[in-house]
């Protein structure tokens, strides 16, 4: 693997462990690249650790041991200042949510783009686009406190996703939705995918798992990620 050009990646993990504080390691000797452009499921138990790689994989958390390296950046040899620069690539949908409540749907989902300077005229084009795609053309004007886990959910996915982030990170998007909307929602994900970005949706929805199921999988066993097929 080190042999191959840069940039066929976009992140690597190489011999990764976590441990929270002085606790026991709940990740250990994890392994594995994705390629640019690539789609995939992150599955595994409740507990295996899937919100704990996904808040490695976005700078959220350091690892105890090993490497990590993202968009070719090895992130131990990364200042401080040089992170939000990175961040601003990556698209991340929390499971929490993590709305600005002051903020109108609208607002929220406009933040990244406003952030990065594009000009209002677009601002006030694509996000209601989107908003409508995602079926809260209704909701616009309102404030998530006065909205439902699923059309919340639908905010943060839209927020995520607007920017055309490089790397887009969703942990479990659909857990507040039907399965009609959950397929919406997925299509969504790969529609970003076919621009290029490549996307990590952590999930325990098998019925999905299984409907999408050309894309591959990074599986959570034991603290540690293996390929569906190691799983015998
Ligand atoms: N902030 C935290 N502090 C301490 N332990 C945590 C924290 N977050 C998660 N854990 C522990 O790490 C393990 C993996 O949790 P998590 O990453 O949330 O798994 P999943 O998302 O797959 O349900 C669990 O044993 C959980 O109790
Ligand atoms: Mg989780």
């Amino acid at each position: 693997m080190r042999h191959r050009p840069r940039g066929q990646h976009i992140i690597r993990f190489e011999g990764v462990g976590l441990r929270y504080g002085l606790g026991p390691e709940v990740l250990q000797d994890v392994d594995f690249a994705l390629p640019a452009g690539s789609f995939h499921f992150l599955t595994g138990a409740s507990g295996a650790g899937k919100s704990s790689l996904l808040r490695l994989m976005y700078l959220g958390l350091r690892p105890s041991r090993g490497r990590v390296t993202l968009f070719d950046k090895d992130i131990a040899l990364t200042r401080r200042y040089e992170l939000p620069a990175l961040r601003r690539r990556i698209g991340v949908v929390f499971q929490d949510f993590r709305l600005l409540d002051h903020l109108s749907t609208l607002d929220n989902v406009a933040l990244p783009l406003r952030v990065r300077g594009v000009k209002e005229s677009e601002v006030q084009k694509h996000v209601p686009e989107l908003l409508s795609w995602v079926g809260l053309a209704d909701q616009m004007h309102s404030k998530p406190p006065t909205l439902s886990g699923g059309q919340k959910q639908r905010v943060a996915i839209a927020r995520a996703v607007i920017g055309r982030p490089d790397l887009l990170l969703a942990d479990e998007p659909t857990g507040n939705v039907d399965d009609h909307i959950a397929m919406r929602l997925l299509h969504l994900f790969e529609e970003l995918n076919k621009l290029g970005t490549t996307v990590v949706i952590a999930t325990h929805n098998q019925f999905l798992v299984d409907r999408f199921s050309q894309h591959s999988r990074l599986h959570i066993e034991r603290g540690t990620v293996v390929e569906p097929e190691d799983e015998a």
